[in-house]
């Protein structure tokens, strides 16, 4: 039997979750924990009966961590990452993989001359629907596609941007923005990964119903390369949060989402294919609550799913399925918005 690939997880907010998952993945051994909060700390240690460490030199030293799973703020990301591969370690970043452009293509280059791998927690990519979608784009099902719009009208309360792990929340430096870097990304990178790159943007955001530095509503026309038009709205203030929406449309049909649940798969000549698509992942009652409206109702598949992908990157010597090349676009577009928002120009990418 092949020996276990020891896993570390640095930030046990998010990083809880990640212990979760890493628990649960095959072929994958939760080793230590890492976070300079002591309560956060020795809750996950004991639950995982794991080795805890308060500073991260300690995690980055322990030679059983093979692979960090980064899961601090967001704008620590690309300087935690850089000292994780500079000490041999794989790594599995959180999203976004930080929040300037420059900061990820550091981070790209520090793994490319440390010649680990290095994985990214898009974990929308891994979701069954989401890859049919991105499936029959391809394939050309849609015809030319034409317009690509995307809301996410989630909310969260005040509290959450709130006290020591909320602070950070909303700002440029650590959150790189506010709904779209934080909650918004995810879309972001959805769209860019089933449709292509992004030409150019134009935006508006602000700050309506949250006492934050960035924004809590954000508002943007995309031009995407393959001659699609797009429209994208994030926003944290609509109570009591609703279903992340997607829809596309092309020459030859229409296909509609909330969340992971399908509601529209029109494709010309496609009647028997429509059935299976809404019996497979068509509307069914559903229990509890969704991220639409509490950070923490984040499932943890996706983040097994990634945490496996991991564990046979590194046994097979191949790129993870989400490589940080893959996952710039998105912060590329999203610092893009925010660019042209202040500028009132459109800005090519
Ligand atoms: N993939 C997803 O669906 C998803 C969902 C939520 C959050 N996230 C991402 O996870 C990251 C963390 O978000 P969160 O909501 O868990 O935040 P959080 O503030 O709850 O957790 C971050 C943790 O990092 C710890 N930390 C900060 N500096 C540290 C340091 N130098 N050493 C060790 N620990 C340190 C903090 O004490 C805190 O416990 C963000 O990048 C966020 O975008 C991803």
């Amino acid at each position: 039997m092949e020996s276990e690939i020891g896993f570390g997880v640095v930030g046990l907010g998010m990083g809880a979750h990640h212990a979760k998952a890493v628990s649960y993945a095959e072929g994958a051994r939760l080793v230590a924990v890492c976070d300079v909060d002591e309560g956060r700390l020795r809750k996950v240690a004991s639950e995982y009966g794991v080795k805890a460490y308060r500073n991260y030199e300690d995690l980055l030293a322990d030679p059983e961590v093979q692979v960090v799973n980064i899961c601090t703020p967001s704008g620590m990301h690309a300087d935690m990452g850089i000292k994780a591969v500079r000490a041999g370690k794989h790594i599995l970043v959180e999203k976004p993989p930080d929040v300037t452009v420059e900061k990820v293509d550091k981070l790209i280059d520090a793994v490319r001359r440390a010649g680990v791998k290095a994985g990214v927690t898009f974990q929308s990519r891994t979701f069954p629907l989401n890859r049919r979608i991105k499936a029959a784009v391809e394939e050309g099902r849609l015809g030319r596609l034409i317009g690509v719009n995307a809301w996410l009208p989630w909310w969260r309360a005040r509290s959450y941007y709130e006290g020591p792990h909320g602070s950070w929340k909303g700002t440029w430096t650590l959150d790189g923005g506010g709904s779209l870097m934080n909650q918004g990304v995810h879309t972001v990178d959805l769209l860019q990964w089933i449709v292509g790159p992004v030409r150019s943007v134009m935006g508006r955001y602000g700050a309506f119903a949250h006492d934050i530095e960035a924004e809590d509503t954000t508002v943007a026309i995309l031009s995407f390369s393959c001659g699609a038009v797009g429209t994208l709205m994030t926003t944290t203030c609509a109570y009591p949060g609703l279903p992340q929406m997607v829809l596309l449309y092309g020459e030859n049909g229409t296909i509609m989402k909330e969340e992971d649940t399908l509601k529209v798969w029109r494709i010309r000549g496609g009647r028997e294919e429509e059935g299976e698509m809404l019996r497979l992942y068509g509307p069914r009652r559903k229990e509890g609550a969704t991220t639409a409206s509490d950070p923490m109702a984040v499932g943890s598949a996706g983040h097994r799913w990634l945490v496996e992908d991991m564990v046979r990157a590194v046994r097979e010597d191949r790129e993870p399925y989400i490589t940080l090349e893959s996952a710039r676009h998105a912060v590329e577009i999203v610092t893009a918005i925010y660019q042209s928002s202040r500028t009132g120009r459109e800005v090519f990418l």
